[in-house]
């Protein structure tokens, strides 16, 4: 019996040991953004409110990766950049009507997780109530506040957020973590436990569809049904989609009706108005960008440096992140794609594990996250250092597209205007080369758009209309052949992609990642330079 006993307690406390020592590991970590930018950020947004309303956010959840293990905290964009708060658990609400407690008028108030010497002892210190304090918020208060308080939210004629993802987990062990958090606040909102917001918005179209709008409508919910084909099953959308004849639409639109509530939540306006705010770059944001993109643009240097036919894939991959620790940036911004031969033309190859390198391109999409901020920038050389005449001659057209790309990416000219300009350049290729025979078959080789918004996000959001100053986006085309493509298969197993970060500037196009080589020529000089890596010698394993 006390044998038993004893064991118990001891496998509590050792499970509780280790427990302890894999929870979220940021801590006390303050954004090198400056907390006047946070401030200024919240301020804009809440002067975007639309009348009596409440905008709300919740930091991201802490995410597990196996057993007892959770990975690398890493905190929600838009929480960031309204707040610079680091650490899970976390509330942010911004009002756009002065609210009144005690202590006066406040219009801002952030929930965080208090501080705790024990979880300090494994991961370090905190910041918790008084660290969020020295950053500038209205008010702060615990987390414990916001789940043990009533939040009186339909006194609002609106309460903003971004619909809830279905990946938090609840912390048995903590009674106001973040699922607890979301909770209270669903509750507080009379969200439904069934809340679908995709087929919510299908009833409001439809409810409120006129006649003449019908075709465009029905067209959209096929393609939707696409993806989901649960779609076609619902009986309002399927009686929509084929009306007995003698239904006229204002019955369907009746029915539709009761099945639409009237709620004060709002899922749609939060993200247009934080891609609004967010699709400009303030100029400490710049700075932090061209950081990131500069440590990006070395690593691509040091690799063209160091790389030689017996290196993997792998290596390559852990040169490019030996430089990004070594300029101090944390981590990569998504996961690095670097593929030679038939992996180049996968579009987001991350497996990394190819060893048979030889005279193959490998294509190297990387980025460095600095504060939070990352580069997202593309290379392709070959490994052996020269390119091979097919090689160079579908590298050329790329970097013929990547610089019609980048010239149209001018102030007030749109998004499509460097898709169309980096296609048309790729396709007059292709022709050229007999890869096509036809210029629309090019898409075969070219499946992705090649311009997006970079920010907090390695795919910032944004509105995506017209071209403005201080604007900071990707130019990146490419081509991939894989084998058995319809063509000459002297092209096959070639993939490539050259895609630079560029800053809009009153006077043009800025290339932030111009550093590292992009024309074959110069890329063919940067490789033929030796490494300081070249004397990185290990000795050879030996395992029993
Ligand atoms: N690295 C992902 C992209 O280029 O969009
Ligand atoms: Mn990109
Ligand atoms: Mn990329």
């Amino acid at each position: 019996m006390y044998l038993v006993l004893e064991s118990k307690l001891y496998n509590t406390l050792f499970l509780a040991l280790f427990f302890l020592a894999y929870s979220p590991n940021i801590n006390g970590q303050k954004s090198e953004l400056s907390s006047d930018f946070h401030k200024n950020r919240r301020v804009e947004l809440q002067q975007k409110l639309p009348s009596n309303s409440v905008a709300v956010f919740f930091s991201s959840p802490v995410r597990n990766r196996a057993n007892d293990v959770d990975y690398v905290y890493h905190p929600d964009p838009n929480f960031f950049y309204l707040t610079g708060w680091n650490e899970p658990h976390a509330v942010l609400l911004v009002f756009n009507v002065p609210q009144e407690d005690e202590e006066g008028i406040y219009y801002e108030k952030l929930y965080v997780r208090e501080r705790d010497a024990r979880n300090e002892m494994w991961n370090g210190k905190q910041l918790g109530i008084q660290g969020a304090e020295t950053m500038g918020f209205d008010r702060v208060a615990s987390k414990k506040e916001f789940v043990n308080t009533s939040l009186k939210l339909d006194r609002f004629d609106s309460v903003l957020m971004f619909d809830f993802e279905n990946d938090v987990r609840d912390d048995k062990s903590d009674a106001s973590d973040l699922f607890n958090l979301q909770e209270h606040f669903k509750n507080a909102v009379n969200y439904p436990e069934d809340f679908d917001a995709d087929r919510y918005r299908l009833y409001q179209r439809i409810r409120t569809a006129e006649e003449e709008e019908i075709p465009s409508l029905k067209r959209m919910i096929s393609f939707y049904a696409q993806q989901d084909e649960t779609l076609m099953v619902d009986p309002v959308i399927k009686d929509f989609m084929n009306p007995d004849d003698n239904t006229p639409l204002i019955d369907l639109q009746s029915r539709t009706a009761y099945l639409v509530r009237d709620y004060n939540f709002d899922i749609d306006q939060l993200p247009y108005l934080m891609a609004s705010l967010r699709e400009k770059k303030q100029p400490e944001e710049i700075k932090l960008l061209k950081k990131a993109i500069q440590i990006s643009a070395q690593g691509q240097i040091e690799v063209m440096k160091a790389i030689h036919p017996e290196m993997t894939e792998r290596e390559v991959q852990g040169i490019h992140q030996l430089v990004y620790k070594k300029y101090g940036a944390a981590h990569e911004g998504y996961p690095s794609i670097v593929g030679a031969g038939e992996n180049a033309c996968v579009l987001h190859y991350i497996t990394n594990d190819k060893t048979d390198l030889k005279n193959q391109l490998i294509l190297m999409d990387l980025g460095a996250e600095y504060n939070g901020y990352t580069a997202d920038v593309t290379r392709t050389i070959p490994v052996s250092g020269k390119f091979t005449p097919e090689q160079k001659a579908l590298y050329q057209i790329v970097y013929d597209a990547q610089n019609a790309g980048i010239l149209a990416a001018q102030k007030g000219a749109s998004f499509r205007a460097i898709t169309d300009a980096a296609n048309e350049e790729v396709k007059k290729g292709l022709l050229a080369l007999g890869l096509i025979e036809n210029p629309e078959e090019f898409r075969r080789y070219l499946p992705h758009g090649v311009a997006h918004h970079i920010g907090l996000d390695v795919h910032d959001p944004g509105l995506y209309e017209n071209l403005d100053i201080d604007m900071v986006i990707t130019v990146e085309p490419g081509i991939y052949v894989p084998q058995d493509s319809p063509c000459d298969p002297k092209w096959w197993n070639i993939g490539i992609r050259i895609e630079d970060d560029i800053l809009i500037t009153e006077e043009g196009p800025v290339n932030l990642s111009a550093a590292a080589p992009r024309a074959w020529e110069e890329i063919e000089k940067m490789m033929s330079k030796t490494s300081p890596l070249d004397d990185f010698k290990l000795p050879e394993l030996v395992i029993d």
